[in-house]
């Protein structure tokens, strides 16, 4: 049995990585009956065309608005005109390298956006209307562990990139909206997610479209930096499942409990490429190449996540090896949508930025 229903749900960043997963885990499931609007200001990072097949099928209950978090009026409008109860949040700026490059977008959209969002949300609690806001925030909000430990709910914020930082910022905002206004939310602060649909700057899919069109794939500094790999499917539960029946006003971890250096994530897509493709593992090895490391490079995440096991029977379900494959399987075959997504502003980014990591190294950042 469910504490929180929702009707209307608006979702925030729909048409990237984790919220275009996150429709389609709704979408799937029976027990949601409602509508979702989709918000969602299409940068290089957002693609409606991750949703075609859902837009057709789900009819009235989903609808598409492209704008910005950021639009105090539209966002107002939105609340209103489709009686929204519940806000699933996950439109950000995302990318840790981006956000070296150029912060202002990062601090415009994840704690000027969230803070529009918030104030809408506001509006609604003080007209005595039902109204929920979760948050989707990220480990990197707790900064870097050594060779041991773990991040708990409770581990002291230490930002150390401008993504992290202002999405901690916006993680503050959202448990001040709560204390000081009243304001129903819940919060979770994930690992590092993977499956279809992810941009190919990160590092999963773009090394799996490198080994296929024989380019090198760039390690930072030794690759021996740890990240807790989970698969974004099992992510779009953790968060259903606080959005419905997380406590109000608390956070939650999420986590794959399954932590590989980048060397080890390298080799497992080596390895499925080279079985999918018939391609030899010696010639995707010799790919490999050692590029500059990022600035303020955090060396290893890991993710407690009892709380959700203990409180809400929530557990990663999909083995690596297992999500490695579908994952490799899914980028094989889907290349009209990876086509579509690496045109246009991506490429001239890629050109204009990616090509030379001295530039990403040495923190020479086109202010904005
Ligand atoms: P993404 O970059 O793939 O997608 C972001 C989406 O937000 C895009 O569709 C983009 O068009 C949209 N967007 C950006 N700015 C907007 C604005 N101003 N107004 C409206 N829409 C806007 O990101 P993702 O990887 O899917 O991450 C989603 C959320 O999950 C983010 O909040 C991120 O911090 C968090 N998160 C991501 C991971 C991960 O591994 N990818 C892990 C933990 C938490
Ligand atoms: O931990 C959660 C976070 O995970 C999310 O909040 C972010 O939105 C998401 O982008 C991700 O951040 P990371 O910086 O960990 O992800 P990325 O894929 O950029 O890099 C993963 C690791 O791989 C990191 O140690 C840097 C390294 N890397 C990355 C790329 C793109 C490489 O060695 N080579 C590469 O080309």
């Amino acid at each position: 049995m469910k504490m929180r229903t929702y009707k209307n749900i608006l979702v925030t960043g729909g048409c990237g990585f984790i919220g275009a997963n996150f429709i389609r885990y709704l979408f799937g499931k029976a027990e949601f009956t409602g509508r979702v609007v989709n918000l969602d200001k299409l940068t290089y990072a957002g693609n409606a065309e991750s949703l075609a097949d859902i837009a057709t099928k789900a009819g009235e209950r989903y609808v598409f608005i492209q704008g910005d978090i950021c639009d105090k009026e539209l966002v107002g409008d939105l609340m209103t005109r489709f009686a929204i109860d519940g806000i699933i949040h996950f439109a950000a700026e995302s990318h840790v390298d981006r956000s070296i490059l150029g912060p202002g977008e990062f601090i415009q959209t994840n704690i000027m956006g969230t803070f529009a969002l918030l104030e809408a949300a506001r509006k609604i609690h003080s007209e005595g209307r039902p109204i929920h806001f979760h948050h989707i925030s990220t480990d990197e909000v707790f900064g870097s562990l050594g060779e041991e430990g773990f991040f708990f709910e409770t581990t002291p914020y230490s930002p150390r990139s401008p993504y992290s930082a202002s999405k901690a910022s916006s993680d503050h905002l959202v448990m001040a909206y709560h204390h000081t206004y009243g304001l129903s939310v819940t919060l979770s602060n994930c690992s590092n997610n993977y499956g279809p649909y992810q941009f190919p700057e990160k590092l999963i899919p773009l090394m799996i479209l490198n080994m296929l069109e024989g380019k090198a794939l760039p390690i930072y500094g030794d690759g021996l930096y740890i990240r807790d790999w989970l698969y974004v499917t099992d992510h779009c539960e953790g968060i259903w499942a606080i959005a419905g029946n997380g406590k109000n006003g608390a956070t939650y971890n999420i986590g794959g409990e399954n932590e590989q250096t980048n060397l080890a994530v390298l080799d497992a897509l080596i390895e499925e490429v080279a079985k999918c493709t018939g391609r030899s593992p010696q010639t995707l090895h010799a790919l490999k190449k050692t590029v500059p490391d990022r600035p303020g490079h955090d060396r290893r995440y890991a993710i407690n996540c009892d709380k959700i096991r203990n409180e809400l029977g929530w557990k990663p379900r999909t083995g690596f090896a297992d999500g490695i494959s579908k994952t490799v399987n899914w980028y094989l075959q889907t290349s009209t949508w990876v086509q579509h997504v690496r045109s246009g502003e991506y490429r001239h980014w890629l050109e204009k930025n990616y090509g030379d990591r001295q530039a990403i190294a040495a923190g020479k950042a086109g202010a904005q």
